[in-house]
């Protein structure tokens, strides 16, 4: 890491394949961001520390356990297993490695072909260069998440019976997917969202790198919004590079275009309208001007929630009340497309909330209650 943030390039230390020649200058351009700066040894893989040292060990001798690596999107999984398995294998990568992810057939017609044939291969245990290698294959299961359980059932048998000559790592998002047999043959790592510092200090080298004009604080708004997720984060900068051309400066509205960030004064007005006792007719039309601004509904809940949690003058029991409600209103929006009846339910039960007396809202939820009880019985 510490390389590449000196040199701006990754993965140059001692590298065997950082790429010097014309043509692969010219491939590297054409790279997306997040293929080009993939960590190119386990050291620039940042954050993660058990993982690495594990594959440290693992890479200067000591034996491959099954792995699975499991955390949000972002955070290096694919990475990590990637350049431990060409610092390992060196040229022989291609022999070694079997990369299969979700767009790939995966039911168990395919556990049972490609990845028994391919771990019942043979390897020796020297690279082309003379140097040592571990006489092992492995087998990259991307997205293991989405595989069926009967695939996954197959692969625990296939698992054991290789265990001489392959590795398997498996890599997901959610580990409670992933049936118990197989877990229990893996050694797990949780890969964790990266700390805002990390991806401030990749961004900055990329910017670097590529001559890239932005402000810190509006790079700290990419890092924020990037939630954790550093592919999300460089995407998201080399989209914004690409929005504004070479050797101009980007702008807080290319982020805000780039992740669809409302912009600030839409939902500080929409809390605002909550706030006092707005006329319907009003808040029908404020809420029928932010649907015209074609922002996802999602997003102008999620960014209410922050705000809310946020404010200074609303009682915190208030504040639960609400983001209870706005998390039920959060979740419908996304099961139907009737954004407008979405926000316009959320922002009159929020006015209610907040503007009448909480006493008189008690009474009238036991009366509320009691006709419930009444209309079951009759
Ligand atoms: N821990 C990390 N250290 C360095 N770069 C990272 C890290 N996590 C993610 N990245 C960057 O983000 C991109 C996506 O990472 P990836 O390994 O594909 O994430 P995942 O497989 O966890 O979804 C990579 O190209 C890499 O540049
Ligand atoms: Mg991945």
């Amino acid at each position: 890491m510490h390389s590449f943030l000196k040199s701006g390039k990754l993965g140059e230390a001692g590298s065997s394949n950082s790429p010097t020649s014309g043509s692969a200058k010219k491939r590297l351009k054409k790279l997306q961001w997040v293929e080009k700066y993939r960590p190119k040894t386990v050291e620039d893989v940042v954050e993660q520390k058990d993982v690495v040292a594990v594959l440290k060990e693992c890479i200067s001798g000591a034996d491959l356990p099954n792995m699975l690596f499991y955390g949000p999107p972002g955070t290096g999984k694919t990475s990590t297993i990637l350049a431990a398995a060409h610092q390992l294998f060196g040229d022989l990568y291609k022999d070694r490695i079997l990369e299969l992810n979700a767009s790939d057939e995966r039911g168990i017609q395919v556990i049972r072909d490609k990845i028994k044939t391919f771990s019942q291969l043979t390897v020796c245990s020297a690279r082309a260069d003379g140097n040592p290698c571990p006489a092992l294959k492995i087998i990259i299961l991307d997205e293991a998440d989405a595989m069926t359980q009967a695939a996954q059932a197959a692969l625990r048998r296939t698992m054991e019976k290789e265990t001489k000559t392959t590795r398997f790592c498996l890599l997901c998002n959610y580990v409670s997917r992933i049936i118990e047999p197989l877990t229990s043959r893996c050694t797990k790592f949780r890969f964790k969202p990266l700390n805002q510092s990390f991806i401030l200090e990749r961004l900055q080298a990329i910017c670097k790198q590529e001559k890239v004009l932005v402000a810190e604080n509006i790079l700290n708004v990419l890092v924020q919004e990037s939630g954790g997720d550093m592919r999300r984060a460089i995407t998201a900068l080399q989209s914004c590079a690409n929005l504004q051309g070479k050797n101009s400066h980007i702008t807080l509205e290319n982020v805000y275009e780039v992740l669809t960030v409302v912009p600030e004064k839409w939902v500080a007005n929409f809390l605002d309208l909550c706030r006092k006792r707005t006329d319907i007719k009003q808040i029908i039309q404020f809420i029928n001007e932010l649907e015209q601004q074609a922002y996802p509904t999602h997003k102008i809940f999620e960014q209410l929630n922050v705000l809310l949690i946020e404010s200074d003058t609303i009682s915190e029991p208030l504040k639960a009340e609400i983001g209870e409600y706005l998390a039920e209103s959060s979740f419908r929006s996304t099961c139907s497309r009737a954004d407008f009846t979405h926000l316009l339910d959320f922002a009159v039960h929020t006015q209610e909330i907040l503007t009448v007396d909480p006493e008189a809202r008690k009474w009238e939820q036991q009366e509320n209650a009691k006709c419930t009880i009444i209309q079951g019985l009759v």
